[in-house]
């Protein structure tokens, strides 16, 4: 296991100095035209040829009975970079990413984290590399039965033993940093759709994480809220300079969030490349899902969301 220097703060210093080996087909980072608030600074992705990997995942494999879900996965992820894995629903997003933090076994294949072999570690060593990343699960899994604050300080408490003031200032912290100041007290039951997203950021930056995984996290939200979410996302990135995914079937928030994009199509990765790349490429399945795949969030109403030549501009 790689030690990670205490960073106690949500600050970070510039992590990215070290020449990767083989980056497959997303070597390079760069952010294309999906240039957000980090762009022109020293924080963030975008940081020269110089990123090492973060994320490797290759050639994974997984089925559940007869169904295959994932049929040779192949994807990097760079150093403070985010990057999006964009396709239609039920094509295998959410199982890629439990995979990617551990809570999946592959059939076959393998996910190196840091430079370590996710399939070779014990139950320990992967609980260690876990506390690295921070997750808002596709719903937010809050619990309900804790106040937000609760909610929050949970993985602060039993990760870190922190407590009492502490923990309290902590959480304020983190809830200010999602633009929710003063709410630690309600039950999520009490917040709006928006809201509940924020709470589960918060809680997934608590422990200061190297990586954070998204998983729709605009999905269910109106197109304003889910705007507002798109650049808190982009804002935290900046703040916290984590290696990112986010998982999304929103061409919007793709555009938005994203360095690099990730189009998964029957089970593989199908392009990996700017949003420029996307737009430019003539495979089949890319195209297909551009023509088709701009799923307007459920409760949103399809014309209030931009169109693709909007999104494409
Ligand atoms: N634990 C499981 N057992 C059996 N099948 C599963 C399991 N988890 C996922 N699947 C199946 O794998 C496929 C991909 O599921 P997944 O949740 O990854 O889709 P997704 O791309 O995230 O979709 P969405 O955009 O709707 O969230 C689906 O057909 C799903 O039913
Ligand atoms: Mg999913």
């Amino acid at each position: 296991m790689t030690e990670r220097p205490d960073r106690g703060t949500t600050e970070r210093p510039d992590r990215g100095t070290t020449a990767g080996p083989d980056r497959g087909a997303t070597a390079g980072p760069g952010r294309g035209t999906t240039a957000g608030p980090c762009s022109g600074t020293t924080a963030g992705p975008g940081r020269g040829t110089t990123a090492r990997p973060v994320i490797e995942v290759r050639d994974l494999w997984k089925s559940f009975g007869d169904q295959e879900v994932l049929r040779g996965i192949n994807l990097t992820v760079l150093d403070g970079e985010t990057m999006v894995v964009l396709g239609p629903s039920g094509c295998g997003k959410s199982v890629l990413l439990k995979h990617v933090i551990g809570l999946m076994k592959p059939d076959r294949g393998s996910i190196i984290v840091e430079g370590n072999e996710l399939t070779g570690l014990d139950a320990r060593e992967l609980k260690d590399l876990r506390m690295r990343f921070g997750m808002v699960f596709q719903g937010g899994a809050l619990f309900d039965s804790m106040t937000v604050g609760e909610n929050v300080g949970l993985p602060l408490k039993e990760h870190r033993g922190i407590k009492g003031d502490e923990l309290a200032d902590l959480v304020e912290t983190k809830l200010e940093m999602v633009g929710l100041a003063e709410v630690s007290h309600l039950q999520p039951s009490e917040l709006s759709g928006g809201m509940k997203k924020r709470v589960a950021l918060a809680r997934a930056i608590a422990l200061d994480p190297d990586i954070v995984l998204y998983d729709e996290p605009t999905t269910g939200l109106d197109p304003i809220m889910a705007e507002q979410i798109n650049e808190l996302i982009r804002a935290l990135q900046c703040k916290i300079n984590a290696t990112s995914i986010v998982v999304t079937h929103d061409l919007h928030s793709a555009k938005f969030t994203g360095d690099k994009i990730a189009l998964m199509h029957d089970g593989r990765i199908e392009l990996c490349g700017t949003m420029d790349d996307l737009r430019r490429s003539d495979n089949e399945a890319v195209r297909t899902f551009i023509a088709r795949g701009h799923a307007p969030a459920i409760g949103s109403t399809a014309d209030a969301r931009p169109t693709d030549s909007e999104v494409f501009e």
